[in-house]
């Protein structure tokens, strides 16, 4: 650990609509450092997708990236070719989505698929990405691997399908790997069978994760450190223990409060009110003031910056900048 893979420093992703430009990803910095888990948690339409699109170069028109840095290993990504990109996606990069038959072909077979990839990137014989191939499929532990090698992705279950997917995203022993909900679609058994396949994962391969969830569940069992996003910014990031044991920002502190809890047996819920504002109608001063019990009438007038308040942990709240406590 320690050394950042990815650095992504005042990423901003635009949506160019005939209503204006939505401004989905709007100054986000982070890294991820070596063999780490990071978490990005956040309400729907807080942009967490758009960012990890944007980190691997799958944003489409009418969106652009118009600022901002991605650096992998020193080298800014978004300043090379899409042939260039080609070349770190899916080898070096890789992601994983929610809903598998985003990324599998549905009319070629399983195997030919992850064969593809390993013949593509790392150059290998037919034989010899015929057996890795199969290799990858037992160790996502498909159920019968040689019939799902054969198998196209509509034959196999959801989570058989979610584990294929997996293997191709990881043939290539990436650096990083991107997942995007990887269990939302699951059931909760099916979910804890791939929580397990990712931490062999990153045991075996040492990759950094980058892990998008709303489950404050995954992130307490699979992260290292997390952010939390809100409204197309990092609002607080800090270590898994601290985000559960010391939330700082009111919308962590909302979020943590909005996970069921069992309580004298019935399951009480308190999600924050209000919702998520849309890019095209933002706040003005912080960005969450409408929906903060502790906004004051500066929250209305003054943007926070994501400031760090004790080592490893940044918020975004003007409750903790000088001068307004
Ligand atoms: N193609 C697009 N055109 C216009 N706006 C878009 C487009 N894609 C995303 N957006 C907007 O960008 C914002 C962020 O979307 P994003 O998909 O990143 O949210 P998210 O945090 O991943 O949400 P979820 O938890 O629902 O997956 C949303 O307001 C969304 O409407
Ligand atoms: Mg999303």
């Amino acid at each position: 650990m320690n050394q950042p893979t990815l650095q992504v420093t005042g990423l901003q992703t635009h949506f160019f609509t005939g209503n204006g430009a939505v401004k989905s990803v709007d100054g986000v910095t982070f890294s991820l450092l070596e063999g780490e888990t990071l978490g990005i948690v956040g309400e729907s339409g807080s942009g967490k997708s758009v960012t990890s699109l944007s980190i691997i170069g799958l944003i489409e028109s009418p969106g652009r990236i118009v600022g901002g840095e991605v650096r992998f290993l020193g080298r800014d990504l978004l300043q090379l070719k899409e042939s260039e990109m080609r070349k770190i996606r899916g080898k070096e990069i890789s992601m994983i989505f929610q809903e598998p038959l985003t990324a599998l072909n549905p009319v070629f077979r399983i195997g030919h698929q992850i064969q593809e990839v390993l013949m593509n990137h790392n150059q290998l014989h037919k034989a010899d990405a015929e057996r890795q191939t199969l290799e990858l499929l037992k160790k996502v532990k498909i159920s019968r691997p040689e019939s799902a090698y054969d198998s196209y992705p509509h034959e196999l279950s959801g989570g058989m399908r979610q584990r294929a997917m997996i293997a191709m995203a990881i043939a290539c022993k990436p650096k990083i790997l991107i997942a995007d909900e990887p269990t939302t679609a699951l059931d909760v058994s099916i979910q804890a069978q791939i929580l397990k396949i990712m931490k062999e994962i990153i045991r075996d391969e040492g990759s950094s994760i980058l892990l998008i969830t709303h489950d404050l569940g995954v992130i307490a069992e699979m992260a290292d450190r997390v952010a939390v996003m809100y409204a197309g910014q990092i609002v607080e990031q800090c270590d898994v223990y601290t985000l559960f044991k010391a939330p700082k920002h009111p919308y962590t502190q909302g979020l943590l409060k909005s996970t069921p809890k069992l309580h004298n047996n019935e399951e009480t819920l308190d999600s924050i009110e209000g919702s998520v504002p849309h890019p095209l109608n933002m706040p003005v001063g912080c960005r969450f003031h409408p929906r903060c019990s502790y906004a004051t009438d500066k929250c209305n007038q003054n943007e926070p910056q994501l400031r760090e308040l004790e080592s490893g942990h940044q918020v975004r709240c003007l409750l903790y900048e000088n001068g307004f406590q």
